[in-house]
């Protein structure tokens, strides 16, 4: 079941975090604060209570794009389709917020990733050169949402207007992009 993370999904996204990256993870006080006043929603793949992985969209008020942040899926469970269901969750949501379009930044050499995103309808438009720590480039991805998606599985908090953040809260917990 994909549903919106909780409070008490911290344990277990942290957990997720340090399973899925080798490094640049997302800190306990980040996903905490993504939860609670972040311009963002954060759901997690809970199958009979296990958290098996997490997508991560970000928002800016009066943009007509989101951003996926981050998705992840614990290595164990790779290859079962979670990956792909929390990304076509995460593109419902968007587009429940009113985003026209989905956003993203992805390493060129996360060739599984990479995959993942052509295979369910996202082009590249462009690069950042040189843009991670170790010099990798990123590939820009995105794609155009549905005008009136159907409002399924989105908790009524994700129906309200957006909540403005500033430009320092929204700098606290950029450490990585997708
Ligand atoms: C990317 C990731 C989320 C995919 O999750 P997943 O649950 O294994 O993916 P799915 O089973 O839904 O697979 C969907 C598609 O992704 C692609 N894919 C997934 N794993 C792949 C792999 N190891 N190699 C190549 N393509 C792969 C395939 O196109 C696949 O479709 P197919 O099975 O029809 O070929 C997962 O590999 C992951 O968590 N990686 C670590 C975190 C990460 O790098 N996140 C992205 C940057 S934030």
């Amino acid at each position: 079941m994909i549903r919106p993370a909780h409070l008490s999904d911290l344990d277990a996204l942290v957990r997720l975090e340090q399973r899925c990256f080798a490094g640049d993870r997302l800190s306990r006080r980040s996903f905490r604060y993504l939860l609670t006043r972040a311009n963002a929603a954060l759901l997690v793949d809970d199958e009979h209570g296990v958290v098996r992985g997490y997508a991560l969209l970000r928002f800016r008020a009066g943009s007509p794009r989101a951003r996926l942040y981050s998705i992840a899926v614990d290595p164990r469970h790779h290859g079962k389709g979670a990956g792909r269901a929390l990304l076509s969750a995460a593109e419902q949501v968007a587009g429940v917020r009113g985003a026209a379009r989905l956003q993203l930044e992805i390493r060129k050499d996360n060739h599984a990733a990479v995959r993942l995103y052509r295979g369910m309808g996202y082009r590249e438009f462009g690069s950042y050169v040189d843009y991670y720590a170790d010099h990798m480039d990123a590939l820009r991805m995105q794609k155009p949402l549905p005008a009136n998606p159907l409002p399924i599985m989105t908790p009524a908090s994700d129906r309200e207007k957006p909540r403005t953040v500033s430009a320092g809260q929204q700098q606290q917990v950029i450490t990585r992009q997708s």
